[in-house]
């Protein structure tokens, strides 16, 4: 593990990723101990910033309260740390000077660790990739390739690209990213699975209906709409977050936690993954809102002029194994909707013995953001001279049950197990070319179809279309009788 004289280059460092999540949180682990205070930062970019301007910049989003005199004298030593480096993505030179100027910054090392840390558009990854490799790879010393995603547009560009990285850098040093893989209730999800046996031993096609996975986003592609059009909601969320999620549900128990086991397990649930029938899949497009407030997606100037791009998507997936044979695995992803939310419901077959007749289906869910949460729904009795059974949960909200938690950043985790050499929470080569062969055939229908999405509104729930899908595949909506016990303290 990389531990001390470790330097980390951050490409793409005039972007909004940048100032937003990966300076905050880089000061947020160095602040809790977490990095050497030997660590050299370097942000590089094609822009010109004055030095000034770019402490400024990246940490503008970086919140201290008045009174934490502590905190902000940390601020003030992590900002001696990070520097700004201009450069284009492909010339000799601008490598060479990165190397010397990583080399002062460093200074007399027994060995330079370096991170580089790759959030570019795609069609630079390779050039940026050699560059480093010939001018700034360590002769002694760790180095690590982290990028961002899209590794790829589909099967065969993913592909295209590893090979190209092959001969520069190994596997074991390239670290994929997935931002999910770094959010608490996602890790969470082996720890849920593997340590109760309540759980564990329900987790089975004998005891769950059907389990779905959904994303939820309130805001539009608004400005965004050139990357998104081509991108889809299905490479924007589903290929990527969503499947990574399926394949942690779906895995059998890995040998061990280590990244070669875990992801192993992964890959092999992901090959008996496959894709439900065409025709059952929902695609949709969002319209203006109800109000009329909030724009179409095609009223986006950046948006081609009567485009089929759908925002939101509802998938069917089966994996055809003794564990799941049958069992849908629901896959809903769309932006524009009337929340934000990302969850995992588990719902599981009705109770077979007959002695109910009105007795509700149990259901794990986890929220994955925000307010993150495990609850399971499951009926009781009505309290007071009645037997009817009533639904309701037993709730593990985070924030209520564990009142002086520190929630980290999906990036927090990511950068620390990055400097750790843990490469369990990054997408492996195989991982993603089972990924992309999965969605394959539904991006290659929507490329040769091109189906007309179904409209929904800016801020609703989604196509109408979709009580139908859920219904097809099993799901039964109950309303826990909250509203008739409201829940006091
Ligand atoms: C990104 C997508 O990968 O994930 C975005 O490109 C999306 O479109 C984002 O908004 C969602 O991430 P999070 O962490 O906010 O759920």
């Amino acid at each position: 593990p990389i531990k001390e004289n470790a330097s980390m280059v951050v490409f793409g460092a005039s972007g909004d990723l940048a100032k937003k999540k990966t300076f905050p949180a880089l000061f947020s682990l160095f602040k809790d101990g977490r990095l050497s205070s030997d660590l050299v930062i370097v942000g590089y970019a094609r822009s010109k910033i004055e030095p000034n301007d770019f402490i400024e910049r990246i940490t503008q989003f970086i919140k201290i309260d008045d009174n934490d005199s502590e905190t902000k004298q940390k601020l003030e030593q992590f900002k001696k740390m990070c520097t700004y480096y201009r450069g284009s993505y492909d010339g000799v030179d601008s490598f060479q000077g990165l190397n010397n100027h990583l080399l002062e910054r460093e200074g007399d090392r027994e060995e330079r660790n370096r991170v580089f840390y790759l959030a570019l558009p795609p069609d630079v990854f390779v050039s940026v990739s050699t560059q480093l490799k010939q001018q700034c790879y360590p002769q002694k010393g760790a180095a690590r390739l982290i990028i961002e995603k899209p590794f790829g547009f589909d099967l065969d560009s993913a592909r295209d690209l590893q090979s190209k990285l092959n001969p520069l850098f190994d596997e074991n040093e390239i670290y994929r990213i997935d931002h999910y893989l770094g959010k608490e209730m996602v890790q969470n999800l082996t720890h849920l699975r593997f340590c109760n046996p309540v759980i564990s031993h329900l987790w089975n096609k004998e005891s769950i209906s059907n389990v779905q996975i959904t994303f939820k986003e309130p805001i539009g592609t608004e400005g965004r709409g050139g990357y998104f059009d081509t991108s889809t909601i299905v490479r924007d969320i589903v290929q990527n977050h969503l499947v990574q999620v399926l394949s942690l549900i779906a895995m059998e128990p890995p040998t061990s936690l280590a990244a070669g086991d875990l992801r192993d397990a992964k890959v092999q649930a992901l090959r008996r993954t496959r894709l439900g029938d065409l025709k059952d899949v929902v695609f949709g497009q969002y319209v203006k809102s109800k109000d009329g407030k909030r724009p179409g997606y095609l009223d986006d100037d950046t948006v081609p002029e009567g485009s089929k791009c759908p925002t939101y998507s509802a998938i069917p997936f089966f994996v055809d194994n003794d564990r799941w044979d049958g069992v849908p695995f629901l896959l809903k992803a769309g932006k524009a909707m009337d929340v934000g939310k990302v969850e995992v419901r588990v719902q599981f077959k009705p109770v077979a013995n007959g002695l109910f007749k009105d007795a509700h289906r149990n259901e794990l869910v986890i929220r994955i953001q925000p307010n993150e949460a495990v609850y399971f729904k499951l009926d009781i009795k009505q309290p007071g001279i009645s037997s009817k059974p009533l639904l309701t949960d037993l709730d593990l909200t985070y924030k209520n049950r564990f009142t002086n938690m520190k929630l980290h950043e999906a990036y927090e985790a990511l950068f620390f197990d990055a400097f750790a050499g843990d490469q369990s929470r990054f997408a492996r080569i195989d991982e993603l070319e089972c990924a992309w062969s999965l969605v394959g055939p539904l991006l290659e229908y929507m490329e040769k179809e091109k189906p007309q999405p179904a409209p929904y509104e800016y801020g609703s729930n989604g196509p109408e279309l979709l009580g139908n899908f859920l219904q097809k595949f099993g799901y039964v909506y109950d309303i826990p009788d909250y509203y008739e016990y409201p829940v006091t303290n």
